[in-house]
């Protein structure tokens, strides 16, 4: 078939490279600008990111994750570490919020262990004292969302597939099947509902060693620290619905200083970059992947989840594509 995919993120270029790996013909369609994998962290963290209420979205997630050591294998460099994730809270309510969530954890069967003081401190030196009692889960990983956008770039390009530039109307598109995989502008492409929930992220070098993502909680608020195995640390993400594509200096405040407050070393860091990126949700919080009419399918609204959901959804797109025959 001649497939047409809309979108150049981690997402569009997956189906494209999997749906060309079946012997179609694939145009990935892209307007050259960075998407929200830009910003991402690249947290494969079914357990450390369960959200209460979300069992079909934790499903996909480990589903996900699962496949991810095999598809980062087949890709190369990729910046593929199993980290494993440390929840870490401050105050005690933080802490009651963590043993909260582990209890919530448990009951989906995922594999989250609780940690006293000096366990979390074996395994982290660098956290701050006051963090007296946490959680450690070994299923969490990470990759580097730059990287694999490159090495993507490179598969697309060595299976075949075609480029091409921006789609403004799903009109203008000659194709058998048409992917649209373009986070945010799938809403003015196809009339779905996918909002922008905007986020900030950090990245800084030369900080104290960490081996673990570290979520944290601070104060009652949310702070992740993804250490990569080459000393880069991303500090991430603040949430909101505003559309400022700047850089908020409220929200680099609050960031270091969480992360400063989980790990006091993290002040002696160079700081590198700060990114604003757009999340694309769903009312549901779950992506939509799936047929919207004959000859159209959408891989898209992944929220906070696309790259851990990058290869699930690729598997899941060649399937619809090819039922669409
Ligand atoms: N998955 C992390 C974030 O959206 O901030």
């Amino acid at each position: 078939m001649r497939v047409a995919v809309v979108g150049a993120g981690p997402i569009g270029l997956a189906c494209a490279w999997r749906l060309a790996q079946r012997g179609h013909a694939v145009t990935v369609h892209s307007d050259g600008t960075l998407g929200a994998w830009h910003a991402a962290a690249g947290m494969l963290a079914p357990v450390a990111e369960a959200a209460f209420g979300e069992h079909r979205l934790t499903e996909l997630l480990v589903a996900s994750v699962r496949a991810w050591p095999a598809f980062a294998a087949e890709l190369g460099d990729v910046g593929f570490a199993r980290s494993g994730s440390l929840l870490v809270g401050v105050t005690p309510a933080d802490q009651a919020e963590i043993a909260r969530y582990r209890s919530y954890q448990d009951s989906l069967g995922l594999p989250v262990d609780a940690l006293s003081a000096v366990e979390v401190r074996q395994r982290e030196p660098a956290l701050q004292p006051g963090v007296r009692a946490g959680a450690y889960t070994e299923i969490d990983a990470q990759v580097d969302p730059r990287r694999l956008v490159e090495r993507l770039t490179s598969a697309v390009g060595a299976a075949g597939v075609a480029t091409a530039g921006q789609v403004r109307d799903l009109s203008e598109v000659d194709a058998d099947v048409t992917v649209v995989a373009a986070g945010c502008g799938t809403a003015a492409l196809t009339g779905l509902p996918i909002h922008p929930v905007r986020g900030e992220t950090l990245r800084l070098r030369g900080g104290p060693k960490l081996t673990h993502l570290i979520r944290g909680y601070v104060h009652g608020r949310h702070v992740y620290l993804v250490p990569r195995p080459d000393g880069e640390l991303v500090v991430g993400a603040t949430s909101t619905e505003d559309t400022d594509p700047r850089p908020s200096a409220g929200g680099v405040h609050e960031l270091l200083s969480d992360a400063i407050a989980l790990v006091p070393g993290v002040r002696e860091a160079v700081f590198t970059e700060v990114t604003v990126g757009f999340r694309p949700a769903t009312p549901d919080n779950l992506p939509i992947v799936d047929v919207v009419r004959p000859g159209l399918v959408v891989a898209a609204g992944h929220y906070r989840n696309g790259i851990a959901l990058t290869p699930w959804t690729a598997e899941r797109v060649v399937t619809l594509v090819e039922a669409a025959r």
